[in-house]
């Protein structure tokens, strides 16, 4: 009888440390120029996770995109927090996913509005979002914060800002960091 008890509480000890550690994990990614692309795609290969690419309904050109521009599209969009750009596709699986590392450029100071769009996308309730970025040079700032209204349940932490194309040894460092 004690050996059955002790099969049975090995069985459900190695059942609950799989379930721990095969936490499913998205990287979701918007990237106008492709910097952010390519950090996401590392961060995918690193983490085993599924990647799906935040593609706006209207591609941002160039002129779009000029952020010395008043007019341009970017600079309006940013000035009007309320701003949604559409998103092209849908994720039907996020109940799938328990983690959900989200990355994109920063754009004036924080994330750009169409992250909002995602976050607004989808329930969220209970999972950690782990942000990530590029930037010319700007830090993460308030961006967690004004992003957190986006998805009122879920656990926002601000990652890091991964500039520099970092190797994938570097990336694997940083999410051992987590210690999610
Ligand atoms: C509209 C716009 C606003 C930006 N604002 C900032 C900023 O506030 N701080 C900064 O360091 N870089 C800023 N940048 C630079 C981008 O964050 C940087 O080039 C980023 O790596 C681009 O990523 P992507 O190629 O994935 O789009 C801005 C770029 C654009 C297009």
């Amino acid at each position: 009888m004690k050996r059955i008890l002790l099969i049975i509480s090995l069985v459900t000890f190695c059942f609950n440390l799989n379930a721990q550690t095969m936490k499913k994990t998205l990287v979701a990614y918007f990237s106008a120029t492709g910097t952010t692309e390519k950090v996401a795609q590392n961060l995918a290969e690193v983490t085993h996770s599924d990647l799906f690419e935040i593609n706006p309904e209207t591609p941002y050109t160039a002129a779009d995109l000029d952020w010395r521009d008043k007019n341009s599209r970017s600079t309006i969009e940013m000035n009007d927090k309320a701003s949604r750009p559409a998103i092209a596709g849908k994720l039907d699986n996020i109940a799938d996913y328990d983690v959900v590392y989200l990355g994109f450029p920063i754009w004036w100071y924080v994330a750009p509005t169409i992250i909002n769009t995602f976050l607004e996308s989808y329930d969220f309730s209970g999972k950690t979002i782990v942000l990530f970025a590029t930037s010319g040079s700007s830090g993460f700032g308030k961006t967690a914060e004004s992003l957190q209204p986006s998805a009122p349940n879920a656990k926002i932490i601000e990652g890091r800002v991964l500039n520099g194309n970092p190797s994938k040894e570097k990336i694997g460092e940083w999410v051992d960091s987590l210690e999610l």
